[in-house]
């Protein structure tokens, strides 16, 4: 009896530490299996190899050919068909945001097919994308846009997107971005945690040599931020042949490259190169800094900074020049005109849609639908509050115009659960 007695009770605390085994390593493997998600690229299947379609606009609905409105005397009577198969290769700190937003709105438009991420709102960046980190993506499938952040993978996307695919994407300053990416992304890059005093980012560039870790988790962020994300080597010396093998092949790849500091200018050029309208291009500056955190460098900062970031400024400077050559093919004139009635359009959308016609700080955003996402540490990002009484005739419009990223990701049926999560997670530890 009594030995039986002890064996229950012994079997019961087995049993009891058996169960507490089971819970605390279904815990640990949650946790781990979440940490592999979020640190590592998706396993790739092995793909079987089919060839892309020519085009993925659905005709003939979409070839009613439209004739150009009448913006410039030059295309008069001239008809197009607007290109709908967009490879948008989202670069970092450089006024994406807003740019995706006319991505979505022209896609809901013409009811385009979006390649989206899965779980999150990037192709496991900074791994290279490839064409397995689709959302429901199987060989043959015929999408019009991928617009999400990714490290650009030329032959992968190759995979993915019809033949007649038009490559474009954005640059801008790279000092500007440097120190933007430095604000935004600083604290997530373990070796800046070391740099003494309130003024980090101008520590780090009185001796960028000392500071920098090449090797050191999430270094790419902090040095020629764009050769990285177009998928090239960012920690190269300036007069190494890759630099310019690197810059070629941007070149040969993207027909068009915007700058963010002449974005109007950049998107009238695209209405041209893709045949779209006037409409299409409203917007309304989406995920911008409050005034008292934007940068101000100075002009030895400024100096440091392009120094720094060589690959970045030599990339800049080459589509700073080609960008003037369209400029002045397109028409100075023309531009210019174009330019100020987009302004005059945009100016008018504010007036319609956003209460007190600017942005403002999160504290002051009331629904939480267009509470834009911030960066760790800080609530420095702006947003909007859309007009209570706007007609109903551009209702719609003016509340897809302030969606933020995110929202209108969620809109569009992309599950976030990750990035969702690591939000919940920041806002339980209040970073
Ligand atoms: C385009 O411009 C021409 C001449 O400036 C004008 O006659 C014509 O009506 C305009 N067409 C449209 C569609 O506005
Ligand atoms: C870009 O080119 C324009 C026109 O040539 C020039 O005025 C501007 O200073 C250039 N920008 C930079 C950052 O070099």
């Amino acid at each position: 009896m009594r030995e039986g007695r002890t064996m229950t009770v012994n079997q019961r605390r087995q049993w009891r530490s058996m169960c507490k085994g089971l819970v605390l390593g279904t815990v640990l493997t949650s946790c781990m299996i979440l940490l592999y998600c979020l640190s590592t690229p998706q396993v790739h299947f092995h793909l079987p190899e089919v060839p892309v379609p020519y085009s993925c606009a659905h005709r003939p609905s979409q070839f009613h050919n439209k004739l150009t409105t009448n913006t410039s005397q030059q295309t008069t009577g001239q008809t197009c068909t607007p290109k709908v198969d967009i490879m948008f290769m989202k670069t970092h700190k450089t006024a994406s945001s807003t740019f995706l937003n006319i991505l979505f709105r022209f896609g809901e438009k013409h009811r385009l097919t979006f390649a989206f991420p899965d779980s999150r709102n990037d192709f496991f960046y900074p791994s290279p994308f490839q064409r397995s980190q689709v959302r429901d993506y199987r060989p043959g499938m015929c999408f019009n846009i991928i617009c999400n952040h990714m490290r650009f993978n030329a032959p992968e996307v190759a995979k993915l997107l019809p033949t007649d695919t038009l490559y474009i994407t954005i640059l801008r300053d790279p000092a500007e971005l440097f120190e933007s990416s430095f604000h935004y992304f600083g604290r997530l890059v373990p070796f800046t945690w070391k740099i003494p005093g309130d003024d980090k980012l101008t520590e780090f560039l009185r001796d960028p040599h000392y500071y920098f870790d090449p090797e050191g988790f999430n270094s790419f962020y902090l040095k020629n931020l764009l050769f990285f994300d177009f998928g090239q080597d960012n920690t190269l010396e300036l007069d190494d042949p890759r630099v310019d093998q690197g810059i070629k092949f941007i070149i040969e790849r993207f027909e068009l490259v915007m700058l963010v500091e002449y974005f109007e200018e950049s998107l009238i050029l695209l209405k041209d190169a893709l045949c779209w309208e006037m409409d299409d291009l409203l917007f309304f500056k989406l995920n911008a800094r409050k005034g008292s955190t934007v940068s101000k460098l100075t002009p030895d900062l400024r100096a440091r900074a392009l120094e720094w970031n060589a690959i970045d400024w030599k990339l800049y400077q080459h589509f700073n020049r080609t960008f003037w050559k369209k400029v002045d093919s397109y028409g100075l004139k023309r531009m210019a005109e174009d330019v100020a009635e987009l302004r005059r359009r945009n100016a008018e959308m504010a007036n319609i849609c956003i209460e007190g016609g600017h942005a403002v700080d999160a504290g002051s955003i009331q629904e939480t639908a267009m509470q834009p996402w911030q960066p760790i540490g800080e609530k420095s990002i702006m947003g909007y509050n859309l007009k209570k009484n706007v007609d109903k005739a551009h209702r719609k419009l003016c509340r897809k115009m302030l969606t933020p990223e995110l929202q209108y990701l969620t809109e569009l049926g992309v599950n976030l659960w990750i990035t969702k999560l690591w939000g919940h997670v920041r806002e339980i530890i209040n970073w």
